[in-house]
């Protein structure tokens, strides 16, 4: 079975996207032959600056990297090392029905949210759909918000099959429904866009402002409080053994601890959580020229697959 997901490098690597996003994807290298990139093609739909779109590239393979992702079990490369996926595109676009793309929801939100209409962000799922089918992916994981994607992705796949013989495979979402929506420091989903985030590599001082600035009620220090209603708890519980929340929970139900105290300790469990993966991260960071050969011989490897697919897609369309 091939595995396949990507992830746009978009900014600094928060708990939310770090147990929503890049957890799951580190464990689907344990379910099969596993492809993950980096999708800076789909990045340029909103046009960030250029420098940026390289610096964001290269954090998220070394964050990558430092969680755990191994090269030898994962193909892990950039969108653009295969510029395959831009001709596969074209070719699908061809057989895209406007309509198709017209009902996408993503585009209707990112033109509420002010994004310019440009044609790429429009075509982004026949990309995405070009992502998945080149390497004949049999399973994508992926969160809710881009499952309208998969299905575009199954119909244009259809589509092209019936166009021109049984050539593409038609892949399946796999949503990850577990993962709850992790919480921010004001309680709300956390996300950049409600400046509510929690670094997971960083400045320690800096990080621990955040923890900090967890949002609580107003109770006193002597008052018995509720750990099932407050945002410092609900963080703890996802770093915290059984044990270590038991004893917490008691701590606030007794009373005579503050709030300062308990998130206090939700940043201990979390900075001990990472540990590994910031000593690794650090190790990376002084061997970048490691980090970029593991990408580019990533790259090579996707093209290589990349290639054979796009040989028979070219020879059934007669651009051979
Ligand atoms: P942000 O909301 O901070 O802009 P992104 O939209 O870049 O985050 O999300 C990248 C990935 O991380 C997506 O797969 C998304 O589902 C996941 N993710 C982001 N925030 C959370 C959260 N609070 N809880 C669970 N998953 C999240
Ligand atoms: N659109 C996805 C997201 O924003 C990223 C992505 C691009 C992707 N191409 C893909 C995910 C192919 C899975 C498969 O999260």
């Amino acid at each position: 079975m091939r595995i396949l997901s990507g992830v746009q490098p978009s900014g600094v690597l928060h708990i939310g996207n770090y147990l929503g996003m890049m957890k799951p994807a580190l464990q689907m290298q344990e379910q099969g032959e596993t492809f993950l990139f980096i999708a800076d093609y789909h990045s340029l739909t909103t046009s960030p600056d250029p420098d940026l779109l390289r610096e964001r590239t290269e954090r998220v393979a070394l964050d990558f990297l430092a969680c755990g992702i191994d090269p030898e079990k994962t193909t892990f490369f950039r969108q653009s090392d295969v510029p395959e996926v831009a001709e596969l595109t074209w070719i699908l676009n061809c057989v895209t029905p406007m309509g198709l793309l017209e009902r996408c929801h993503s585009f209707k939100d990112k033109i509420a949210n002010g994004f310019s209409p440009n044609a790429g962000l429009f075509d982004y799922p026949v990309l995405m759909a070009s992502d998945i089918l080149l390497y004949k992916s049999d399973l994508v994981p992926v969160g809710k918000d881009q499952k309208q994607h998969l299905e575009v992705t199954r119909d244009i796949a259809i589509k092209f099959n019936n166009a021109y013989g049984d050539i593409l495979s038609i892949p399946k979402e796999s949503i990850r429904e577990d993962v709850a929506v992790i919480p921010g420091t004001d309680g709300r989903k956390m996300s950049k866009s409600y400046d509510n985030t929690i670094e997971i590599f960083g400045n320690q001082k800096k990080i621990r402002k955040k923890f900090m600035k967890i949002v609580t009620d107003s109770k006193t220090l002597e008052e018995p409080k509720d750990p099932e209603n407050c945002n410092v708890f609900n963080l703890y519980k996802l770093f915290a053994t059984e044990e270590q929340q038991e004893a917490l929970a008691a701590r606030y139900r007794a009373g005579g601890m503050g709030y300062g105290h308990a998130k206090q300790e939700l940043f201990d469990v979390f900075w001990e959580t990472f540990r590994p993966y910031r000593e690794k991260r650090e190790e990376l960071e002084n061997n970048m020229d490691y980090v970029r050969e593991v990408i580019r011989k990533g790259g090579e490897r996707a093209r290589a697959v990349a290639q054979q697919t796009m040989d028979e897609v070219r020879k059934a369309v007669g651009l051979r």
